[in-house]
């Protein structure tokens, strides 16, 4: 028998798509430049089973989606010890791109925000590394979890490294403190390079189902990252993942998730599903006005919330 569950994303597609409220981020000109009727959502199971419905296999930047993605990356290679002492884990109640220390230490509140991303990507890959390897260990670690070889949009990261005056001075602070060694504005050329991933809504439901299944990519059978760091990494998401609307989040939708400024957002459950919901108009937090909606579809639904 056919499954219902295209039919039954279709609908929900349908039932969101008349919201046109929020506006496409604009503060990186190539992502202004995005088409804003562009709608789409992806579910996978644990085992693989991918079910899709609208735009599913457009194209846009990870941005940061990819946050929680190098995070593993830096907890599998340094361990959770040395990485704790480099970024905390406490929600900031700031917006993604301030300079959110914590007093005292100078450590960066949580890797879900740019000041702990920014150091979260330079402890990718073994200490010392030189920078080219450091970006490959993200770029295929990132691709890993996706189960297929991402690619950098060059032209949104050029873009966005012409307007990167935030992160910059971030990544001079983090230096001034002694929290990164190394070069700030390499690291932010990297970081963006990270934001800068190309993937379909399709990759984030089967990135999303690796962590679901405990850190095993569900196609390709490889194990990606531990059990361990997955539980690391789906914690943070849970308390930090959707900007200073993750309590709002929790309480409707009720899964570990990450969202990023092109308009994706990337759920988790464990044992269950992994999604990913694109569409790029933003509501004033920075999350995906129709992703959040459909979101809170499918958790209502189909009994989600982890809660
Ligand atoms: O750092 C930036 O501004 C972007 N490249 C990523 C921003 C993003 O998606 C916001 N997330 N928390």
């Amino acid at each position: 028998m056919r499954s219902p569950i295209p039919e039954y994303l279709d609908e929900v597609l349908r039932t969101c798509e008349g919201d046109r409220a929020g506006a496409v981020a604009d503060y990186v000109p190539e992502l202004a430049a995005a088409d804003a009727e562009q709608l789409a959502v992806a579910v996978s199971a644990v085992d693989g089973t991918v079910y899709e419905a609208g735009d599913s296999r457009t194209s846009f930047t990870v941005q940061s989606i990819s946050k929680p993605f190098t995070y593993a990356l830096a907890l599998a290679d340094r361990g959770c010890e040395a990485v704790l002492a480099k970024i905390g884990v406490e929600p900031s109640g700031e917006a993604f791109n301030e300079l959110s220390l914590e007093q005292g230490s100078a450590r960066p509140r949580n890797p879900m925000i740019n000041v702990g991303a920014l150091t979260a990507h330079t402890l990718a890959g073994p200490p010392g590394a030189p920078r080219e390897e450091r970006l490959e260990r993200v770029v295929s670690g990132i691709s890993a979890f996706a189960g297929r070889r991402l690619e950098i949009d060059e032209a949104v990261c050029r873009s966005e490294m012409e307007t990167a005056h935030r992160n910059l001075a971030i990544a001079h602070m983090l230096r001034g403190y002694e929290v990164i060694e190394e070069d700030a504005p390499h690291v932010v050329e990297d970081y963006v390079r990270q934001c800068s991933l190309l993937v379909t809504t399709r990759d984030l439901a089967l990135m999303a189902a690796t962590l679901a299944n405990g850190g095993v990519q569900p196609v390709t059978g490889e194990q990606v990252v531990s059990r361990e760091v997955v539980r690391q990494v789906l914690s943070v998401m849970t308390t930090c993942g959707m900007y200073d609307a993750a309590g709002d989040w929790v309480t409707t939708v009720g899964i570990p998730a990450k969202s990023g400024v092109s308009g994706g957002i990337l759920g988790a459950l464990p044992g269950q599903v992994g999604i990913g919901v694109f569409s790029p108009r933003l509501d004033p937090h920075g999350n995906s006005v129709r992703g959040v909606r459909v979101c809170e579809r499918l958790s209502a639904d189909m009994g989600l919330h982890l809660m």
